[in-house]
Order: structure tokens, then C-alpha cells, then sequence
């Protein structure tokens, strides 16, 4: 372990080195004596020595993904061009943050694929498939996604969709161990990247709206065995606790919370901070997101929602600090956390900065816990502000949606900043934050029971459905927003920010050439002045982009590179409102770009439009409505809020088989499962197919009305 004295002068010392970063110095003369992967924890923390190579998920133990290459910078940005690409074969959401080292980038795509390329020309060099089961897509609440590899000593580690945890050799790709660490009775998932910390990687997993009970645990790095497991909620409290906080947390809970797992999962957030030796884990929301159906008579529920730090040798806790006491709204604290050394009056301070779904911006102290600081970084309705004395947000009246027609929660479920990184710049000293302006209509339910196959919020998906009263639907779209924001964390205050149509753009780097980079959901790939905000570049992806970006060098040439495809939660399972982001495709690929790069991507091909044609048959309205609570709880979440489908998955109401059989060969006997498309057989009955196809029979018909009545009142406008 290094000082924290040593530590300081450690960065000043290779930040001031790299001021004059000459090519030499990058070539990294000893690359092509490396064996491949060859890192380990002395060379990450020297990682500023070599800022050619991106050795962990967030570039250094600090996960800032700020990178000292300067090279490429605002003056010369225009200049940037494609190198090469690299074609993939998931058309789905794309969310990893490659890594590089010596030259080879690695990285995964949808379904757990891992791939190495030269970093150079974009060659494979070797790519390997876990074979995730198709089928296992129905426990993942957010697309079969997954955010990365970590790399250490020669090997390449992957969390799967199925939740196992496997060791590939970074040469071959060959595998060398393989962990399952889940139940596969419960509807855990992985979709973060591994983090390597001392031999060990560490690993969380994700399911929180599905009755899992949360954890993280570490794996020995050599062998694949488990050192150990922490839990972030309790368990039945008749048996033994794993661990004393959680005795301390069991008396936060009440009811029977254990039934239903209570959530809190780390599906993302793990951070390693040398200087004091911790690991700081994000922990998710509470499930079901109801309370009254978790924790009946009350109670913070820890540690959900919290920031928890843990001993990474043993597990053991050491502090933790909850965002959101008894969450309600799917406020994760999963999301990325930065550590960072800032000044807070005047005097530095040791902190982690972090943005979560909530919308508040917090500093805290990474010694003890201890909030510093916390405000608003763009519209909150539930909160008006943070008890600095008690740590806890300020509710409003009606963060707890009381009555029949409580008004719409901002920021929702998608949260105000999700799991695309944001990144900080030690130089301007700011954090560039993809934000999310959507709300979500929370009304509690009356009865709920839990369901193996369909989501468990606890919560009226009916409610939460977007209204069909044009007037009303406006209304909403219209406050569905993205930006990219600069924020200023020692004075908690926005610097500059570049409004989106609409949320879900890009994860972002920033770098000592005074660049950030960002994707965006309406499909380009774009640099701006990280001091002003002013765009200096942009490039037609034809897809959007949500990953991380990141820059390297091979051979003293820089790269910045960019995983591209479309997906995730916000088009699988918000219908129109994603259409607000721009109605992009999903065309997945490595994109990487240098100064004066002179490749180009093929002309997206052209799509037929599809017809409405549905059937003219008509269902009683009752039955209508029961097919539809069905399809919002069974269904929405792939294919898409009140069957409109943010065209990753298939729109329903175009599908042929709402006039034939084939509708029940598929939701009933599996026969797309092969393709993700799961059979529900297990909980559905044939009436209950036959309702939610009358919904969308229902549904297609009201569009194609819509359409017919927006056809005629075009030719009087187009007349003026
Ligand atoms: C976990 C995601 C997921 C859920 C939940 C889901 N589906 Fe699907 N569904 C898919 C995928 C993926 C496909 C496309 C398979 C392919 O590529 O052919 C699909 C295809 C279909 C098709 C064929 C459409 C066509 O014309 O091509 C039908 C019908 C369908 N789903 C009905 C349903 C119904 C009804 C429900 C709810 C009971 C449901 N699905 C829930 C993922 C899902």
C-alpha cells in the first residue's frame, strides 16, 4: 500500500510528467516484450506512467476516465477520422468500456461475447462465446447487456448474463476457470465488469426487481475459488447472519422482506481506493420498489440504496452511507462512483463523487462516509434538498405517491444519471454527467403477488402506462429531456451543459487535450471543449452510442474508441417516450478514431416500413383491460410500454401472428426461445395469451385510427 503522502505526489508528479508527454515516452518501448494482459496491481497504480494503455475499467483505481493524452485536443479535434471498425454480430444494447494494453483491446458485447483485437487495425485476434442460454434474457430487466472485462496477470475475466464468472486466457481466449455465482433458482444476472483488486476479482450481480437478494463477492484470480461474499441485505432472520452490519440492518426491515430476496443488488459501482485500502460497492434499490410490499411497517431498509465500504482482502464492512432511506422509485446506488481529491474550503479533501438515479450530485468523505456535500444536478420533484446532519434527502409531499392520481415522479426509474459512465477531470476540476430528465407515474397496487416470469414492482403498471389522450401525451413527451452536464462538485454547482432531444446518450471520457467525449442516443459520436462545452467535432455513428468511450496509443499514434449499438432499458421498455432520443437502429460495432483516419462505415441499409394490418376482430373492453395489466407486467419491459416497441424488439402490434396461431406457439411453447423470446407457459394460460393479443389487436387498430385521422388533417396544413 502506498501513503496517502506518496500517493499525492505520485499523481502530481506523472501528471506534470505527462504536460510533456512526448511520443516517445508513450511508444512503450517494453509492449512487444509483454506477454498479453500482463498487468497487476503495481503497474495500475502506476497507470498515469503509461497513459497509452487503458488498463482497468474506469482507466485508473480512481475510475475518473480522464486520460492525460493530449495529442488529440480541441485544437486538432476537426481532424479526427475513423480508423477502423469492427463489425459485431448482437444486435443489441452495446454498454462496455473496452480495455487496452500493449496494443490489444479487449472487450464484450451483448450476450457475454468477449472479444480481442489489435488495437492498431481493429484484427480479432481471438474472440470467445459463453454460450449464454437464450432463455436467460427474461431475467434481465434491462437488455442482455454487459459493461466489460477486467484483465490481470495474463487473463481476461467476464461476468455472463447467467451469472457465472469466467477466467479466459488473454493470448487465446482459451478458458482456463469457470465460477457459477448464482442460484439459478432465482433471476440473477451479471451485466457489470469485474474488478481485479490484489489477486482477487471482485464481482456483484443484478436482479432487484425479481426477487434476488443482493451481494458481492470475490473470487481468487488464479484459481476461481470463492475468499468471500458479502451480502448487502439481510436474510431470514431465523437463521445466522452472515455478518454483524447485518444485524444492525435486519432491525431496518420488517414483514417479511426475505421472500422476495429485499434487493439492494451491486449490479455496477466497485471501486478500489489504494490509499486507504477499501472497496466501495453501489448498492441498488429496494424489491419489490414498493415498500409496503417489502418492508410493510416501515424502516430504512439497509443497506439499499447505499454506498458501502468493504476491506477487500476479507469482505469486512467498514462504513456505508444510505442515499435513499426506504426506496420507492428504483433509486439505485449502483451508479459509477469517482474517486477524486478536491478542495472543500480550501483544503483538500479525500472524496468520492457520485451522481445516482436520485438527481442529487454527493461528495463524500471516502475515510468514514461522512456526506460533505449533496444538491440537485438537474429537476428533482421528490426531494427538495439534503439534511446535511442526518445524511438524509428532504421529501417532498408527494415523494411517496399517496392516493388514487399521485402526480408523476421526477426523476423515475431510468434515473437522472444511470449506469453510462461520467467521467472527471482533475485539470478543470469539473464532471461530465450524461443526465436524464424523465419521469415516472408511481401509484401504488392493491394485491400484489409475486411472479417468477414478470416484473415485481409492487407498483400499478397500468397507471404507469403512457395515456392515449394526444393532449395529455404531449404534455409528457415534452418533458422528457437529456443533457450533457458539466458539474462543478467544490461548489455543487452546473458550469455548462448541451441539451439532447431526449435522455440515454453516451457514457463520457475526458482527457488533458481539453476534450470530452460523448456518444448520443440520436446516433453520433461528438467532442466538445471540456472547459466550455463548445462541440469541436462530430461523427454520424447510424446507431446510438451509450458506452464508455476511451483513448490509447499505439506506436505514439492516439486512438479514441467507442462502442456503438443501440439498446438497454430505455428503448426496450419505454416505447415512445425513447422515440424522444431519435429513432435510431441498433447497428453494433467498435468504432475507433484517430487524427486524420480516413476509414468509413457502409451505408446503413434501407428498411422497409412496416404496414399495420391488424385483424378487425374486437374484444370486450373488459377483456382488453385484463389483456393489457397482463402485457404491461409480462411483456412492456421487451416489448415496450403500451405495446410500442423502441424498435430493438419486435413492435407487437405489426406482428402477422396477431391473426394466427403462431401467437401461442410462441408465448406458450417457446417457439422463439432460441432467439430470447422465452415461453410463459409456466404462468400464463392460453386465455390469458388470448387476452394480451386482444390488447394488441386493440392497440394496432387505435394506432392505425391515429394515423388515418393525422394522414387527413395533413393535405389542409400542407394547403397553407
Ligand atoms: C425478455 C424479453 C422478452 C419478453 C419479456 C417478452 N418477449 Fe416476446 N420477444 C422477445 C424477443 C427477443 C423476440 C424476437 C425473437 C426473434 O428475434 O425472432 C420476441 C418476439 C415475440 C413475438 C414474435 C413477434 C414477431 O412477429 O416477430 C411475439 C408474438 C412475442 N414476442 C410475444 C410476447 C408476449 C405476448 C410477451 C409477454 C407475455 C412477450 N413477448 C414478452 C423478447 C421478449
Amino acid at each position: 500500500m502506498v501513503g496517502p503522502k506518496v500517493w499525492s505526489v505520485l499523481i502530481v508528479l506523472t501528471l506534470a510528467l505527462c504536460a510533456g508527454c512526448s511520443r516517445k515516452n508513450l511508444a512503450n518501448e517494453s509492449a512487444a516484450s509483454r506477454n498479453p494482459a500482463d498487468v497487476n496491481g503495481a503497474r495500475i497504480l502506476a497507470a498515469d506512467r503509461e497513459p497509452g494503455n487503458w488498463m482497468i475499467h474506469g482507466r485508473t483505481y480512481n475510475e475518473q476516465r480522464f486520460s492525460p493524452l493530449k495529442f488529440v485536443n480541441d485544437k486538432n479535434a476537426g481532424e479526427l477520422g475513423l480508423a477502423w471498425h469492427y463489425d459485431l454480430d448482437t444486435a443489441r444494447g452495446q454498454e462496455a468500456t473496452p480495455l487496452v494494453v500493449d496494443g490489444v483491446m479487449y472487450f464484450t458485447s451483448a450476450w457475454t461475447k468477449v472479444f480481442a483485437l489489435n488495437a492498431a487495425t481493429g484484427a480479432r485476434l481471438w474472440s470467445y462465446d459463453p454460450k449464454v442460454p437464450p432463455a436467460w434474457a427474461v431475467n434481465a430487466c434491462c437488455d442482455v447487456v454487459n459493461r466489460g472485462v477486467a484483465v490481470w496477470e495474463g487473463k481476461v475475466f467476464v461476468g455472463t448474463l447467467d451469472g457465472r464468472l469466467i477466467a479466459l486466457d488473454a493470448g487465446t481466449g482459451k478458458v482456463l476457470w469457470e465460477t457459477l455465482t448464482v442460484d439459478r433458482d432465482a433471476r440473477y444476472t451479471i451485466t457489470g465488469a469485474p474488478r481485479v483488486v490484489k489477486g482477487k476479482v471482485i464481482i456483484g450481480n443484478g436482479g432487484g426487481e425479481f426477487g434476488v437478494r443482493g451481494y458481492v463477492s470475490a473470487y481468487d484470480a488464479g484459481t476461481g475459488k470463492m475468499v468471500w461474499r458479502f451480502y448487502t441485505v439481510p436474510g431470514d432472520p431465523s437463521k445466522p447472519f452472515e455478518s454483524p452490519i447485518l444485524e444492525r440492518a435486519a432491525k431496518t426491515w420488517t414483514g417479511e422482506w426475505w421472500k422476495f430476496g429485499g434487493g439492494g443488488t451491486v449490479w455496477d459501482a466497485i471501486v478500489y481506493d489504494p490509499e486507504l485500502d477499501l472497496l466501495y460497492v453501489g448498492v441498488g434499490n429496494g424489491g419489490p420498489w414498493n415498500s409496503k410490499y417489502r418492508s410493510p411497517k416501515g424502516g430504512d431498509n439497509l443497506l439499499t440504496c447505499s454506498i458501502v465500504a468493504l476491506r477487500p482482502d476479507t469482505g469486512e464492512y467498514v462504513w456505508h452511507y444510505q442515499e435513499d432511506s426506504a426506496d420507492e422509485w428504483d433509486f439505485d446506488s449502483s451508479e459509477q462512483i469517482i474517486l477524486a481529491d478536491i478542495p472543500i474550503d480550501g483544503k483538500p479533501r479525500k472524496v468520492l463523487l457520485h451522481a445516482p438515479k436520485n438527481g442529487f450530485f454527493y461528495v463524500i468523505d471516502r475515510e468514514n462516509g461522512a456526506v460533505i456535500s449533496g444538491k440537485p444536478y438537474t429537476f428533482v420533484n421528490w426531494a427538495t434538498g439534503l439534511d446535511l446532519k442526518t445524511g438524509r434527502p428532504i421529501e417532498t409531499d408527494i415523494a411517496r405517491y399517496p392516493g388514487n392520481n399521485p402526480p408523476p415522479i421526477v426523476p423515475g426509474p431510468l434515473g437522472a444519471h444511470s449506469w453510462q459512465p461520467m467521467s472527471y477531470s482533475p485539470l478543470t476540476g469539473l464532471t461530465y454527467i450524461p443526465v436524464n430528465d424523465v419521469g415516472f407515474k408511481f401509484k401504488s397496487t392493491e394485491g400484489f403477488e409475486f411472479k417468477k416470469l414478470a416484473a415485481n414492482y409492487g407498483i400499478d403498471v397500468v397507471a404507469a402506462g403512457m395515456p392515449q389522450d394526444p393532449k395529455i401525451k404531449k404534455a409528457i413527451l415534452d418533458t422528457v429531456k437529456g443533457k450533457l452536464v458539466a458539474w462543478d462538485p467544490a461548489q455543487q454547482k452546473q458550469v455548462w451543459a448541451v441539451e439532447r432531444p431526449g435522455p440515454w446518450n453516451g457514457g463520457t471520457l475526458v482527457t488533458a487535450g481539453n476534450l470530452v467525449f460523448e456518444g448520443t442516443a440520436a446516433g453520433r459520436f461528438d467532442a466538445y471543449r471540456a472547459d466550455t462545452g463548445e462541440r469541436v467535432w462530430s461523427f454520424d455513428a447510424q446507431t446510438g452510442v451509450m458506452a464508455g468511450p476511451v483513448t490509447y496509443t499505439v506506436n505514439g499514434e492516439q486512438y479514441v474508441a467507442v462502442l456503438a449499438g443501440w439498446g438497454g432499458v430505455f428503448p426496450l421498455a419505454t416505447g415512445e417516450v425513447s422515440f424522444r432520443s431519435g429513432r435510431v437502429r441498433n447497428v453494433s460495432r467498435m468504432l475507433a478514431f484517430k487524427l486524420g483516419g480516413k476509414a468509413s462505415l457502409p451505408p446503413l441499409p434501407e428498411v422497409e416500413e412496416p404496414a399495420l394490418k391488424p385483424p378487425s376482430t374486437r374484444a370486450s373492453a373488459a377483456q382488453v383491460a385484463r389483456g393489457e395489466r397482463l402485457f404491461q407486467r409480462y411483456c412492456a419491459a421487451c416489448h415496450g410500454d403500451v405495446a410500442v416497441s423502441g424498435g430493438i424488439l419486435p413492435d407487437l402490434r405489426y406482428s402477422s401472428t396477431l391473426s394466427n396461431d403462431l401467437w401461442y406457439h410462441i408465448v406458450l411453447d417457446g417457439q422463439l426461445q432460441t432467439e430470447g423470446m422465452v415461453s410463459f407457459a409456466k404462468e400464463l394460460s392460453h386465455d390469458d395469451a388470448k387476452a394480451i393479443r386482444d390488447y394488441v389487436i386493440q392497440r394496432a387498430q387505435q394506432t392505425l385510427a391515429q394515423e388515418k385521422s393525422a394522414v387527413q388533417a395533413k393535405p389542409k396544413a400542407d394547403a397553407k
